[in-house]
């Protein structure tokens, strides 16, 4: 039974495959409102992209989502649009690009950012953190953290 805890802003999960990181990611997109930014970290490897297409399908995009290898940013449709952002090859001096990248057309939906950390103090402060941490055929233990109220509902979404 969900338990709404007032206060708390992070939880921290363990996931032993990567369906279970998508079922997770699938659960979440369930509190996903127009505007949300969702900060996605770990190393390389760590299943970012696999959260990215759990939280696609509990959206309801039925398109494959991949990682946008040579483009930044991609867009989906589902319940509400998709913005899949992969930052990775983003030079931490392209502070006019990063700028950019996060504008009016992604207040209608819900932005998920690969490597959000190079977009420096171009990053908004209200968002979900979400931590990836493992690699390999290891557990993941994924750390979420609201840094507003606002994103807890996301919190009482873990299942
Ligand atoms: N518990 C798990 N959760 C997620 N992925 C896992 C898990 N266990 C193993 N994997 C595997 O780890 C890999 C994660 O790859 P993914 O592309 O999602 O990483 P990424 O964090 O997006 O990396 P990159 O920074 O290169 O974009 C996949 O091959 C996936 O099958
Ligand atoms: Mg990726």
């Amino acid at each position: 039974m969900p338990v709404t805890r007032p206060g708390v802003t992070e939880r921290r999960v363990l996931s032993a495959s990567p369906e279970a990181t998508r079922a997770l990611a699938a659960a979440l997109a369930s509190a996903a409102r127009p505007g949300d930014l969702i900060a996605l970290h770990g190393e390389l490897g760590a299943g970012k992209t696999q959260l990215a297409k759990g939280f696609g399908a509990g959206l309801g995009v039925t398109a494959t989502i991949n990682s946008p290898s040579y483009v930044l940013m991609a867009e989906y449709e589902g319940r509400l649009p998709l913005f899949h952002l992969d930052l990775y090859r983003l030079d931490d001096a392209s502070d006019v690009l990063a700028e950019g990248l996060l504008d009016q057309r992604q207040a209608a939906g819900v932005s998920l950012v690969e490597w959000a950390e190079r977009l420096g103090p171009a990053l908004p402060a209200a968002r979900l953190d979400i931590v990836i941490v493992g690699g390999a055929d290891e557990p993941r233990t994924i750390c979420l953290t609201a840094t507003e109220a606002d994103f807890e509902r996301y919190l009482d979404a873990v299942p």
